[in-house]
């Protein structure tokens, strides 16, 4: 068998949080940033991981059940196996310029490369979109039962499924993937990601608690997910905590599909306007935000930027803004005084031009 190299993309989410695994609608692009794998197959069913990031290399079986990185690449390997697939054990490093623990799903990103690299072992047809979509599925998987990551399929569907240029409008209740052309750059606009520095862990309980939550919520409406829900009920939940987490879900659907028609009518202004909107249900009604992320938004709406919303799953992480390209160092640096004036850790920054799915780099 043949060695393959092979890279996925980290995301940045326009719009649309926390509505994936309440059967709801999100607005993802993949970053320009990507964690590369070179895989080589070998005579066992082990696996030997390295990777340029970090210190420890890990060797061992699936079943052996690795914490930390390894278990990202072990756990595709046995979804996939369950899957049916004939897959070898190999050897693969990894080396990634997608910054880690900001909220740019690098998790999903070293999935869905291994994944690539190990389809192309297989001969399997990465041009056909449902062999990408069945990827990601597998990478879901193993995020979930393997990783133990609660997390809901946006970050490893846009890094199976983007298209450069575009968002990926995914729909949870129909599982279909739009892409809707991005095209900011004849705008004069950019999507500034600011990264707080604040790192969160999807696997330390805040995001199961909007996840359960949720459920909780459709329950009490005796519906199946937050997505049919009906605003006027909605109101009528007595629990306060129900009642607006339930008011963010249904509030952030709409909210996507208003972006993505203002997108249609490069309407910027209005697309600017549901951010922002984002960003205060977020903070509000769903309670994920921070001070660093309030900050960063704020801060980044007064020194020019159209619209702005943290993004992601919350506590942490990155936030977005909508700038005018010519604003983009003044609202870099209006954000960085700021947080060295509130004591928070220097900010990064980097800009989400919508970049390409997963892909096999090269054959040897
Ligand atoms: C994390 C999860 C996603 C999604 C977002 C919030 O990134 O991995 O599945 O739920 O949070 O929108």
């Amino acid at each position: 068998m043949p060695a393959v190299v092979a890279s996925a993309p980290g995301r940045v989410n326009l719009i649309g949080e926390h509505t994936d695994y309440n059967g709801g609608l999100c607005l993802p692009l993949a970053l320009p940033q990507r964690t590369t794998v070179t895989l080589s197959p070998r005579s066992d069913p082990d696996l030997k991981l390295s990777s340029a990031q970090e210190d420890d290399d890990w060797e061992g079986a699936v079943e052996d059940r690795p914490g930390g990185w390894a278990a990202y690449v072990a756990g595709v390997v046995q979804a996939l196996r369950e899957d049916g697939h004939d897959v070898p054990g190999f050897e693969a490093s990894i080396d990634s310029d997608v910054p880690v623990g900001a909220g740019l799903s690098s998790s999903a990103a070293l999935e869905c490369a291994v994944a690539t690299a190990v389809a192309a072992l297989l001969g399997l047809d990465l041009a056909d979109r449902s062999v990408r979509r069945r990827l990601a599925d597998a990478c879901i998987r193993a995020e979930n039962d393997y990783v133990g990551a609660p997390t809901g399929g946006m970050d490893q569907s846009v890094a199976m499924l983007a298209q450069p240029g575009h968002a990926l409008l995914l729909d949870f209740a129909d599982g279909s993937a739009t892409p809707v052309e991005l095209p900011l750059e004849d705008a004069g606009l950019v999507v500034l990601v600011i990264d707080t520095r604040v790192s969160h862990d999807l696997t330390d309980g805040s995001y199961g608690d909007r996840r359960r939550e949720s459920a909780d919520a459709a329950r009490a409406l005796g519906i199946e997910s937050l997505r049919n829900a009906d605003a006027g009920r909605i109101e009528e939940l007595a629990d306060d905590v129900l009642r607006r987490r339930a008011r963010h879900v249904l509030s952030e659907n709409l909210r996507v599909l208003a972006a993505v028609g203002a997108i249609g009518d490069r309407d910027w202004r209005a697309l600017a306007r549901a951010l922002d909107e984002s960003h205060t249900s977020m903070r509000d009604d769903f309670e994920i935000s921070s001070r660093e992320l309030d900050l960063a938004v704020e801060t980044a709406r007064s020194a020019g930027a159209l619209g702005a919303r943290m993004t992601g799953g919350g506590f942490g992480g990155s936030a977005l803004a909508l700038v005018p390209r010519g604003d983009v160092e003044a609202v870099q640096s209006a954000v960085t005084v700021e947080f060295r004036y509130a004591g928070f850790a220097e900010p990064a920054y980097l800009l989400a031009t919508p970049d390409a799915a997963a892909r096999v780099e090269s054959v040897s």
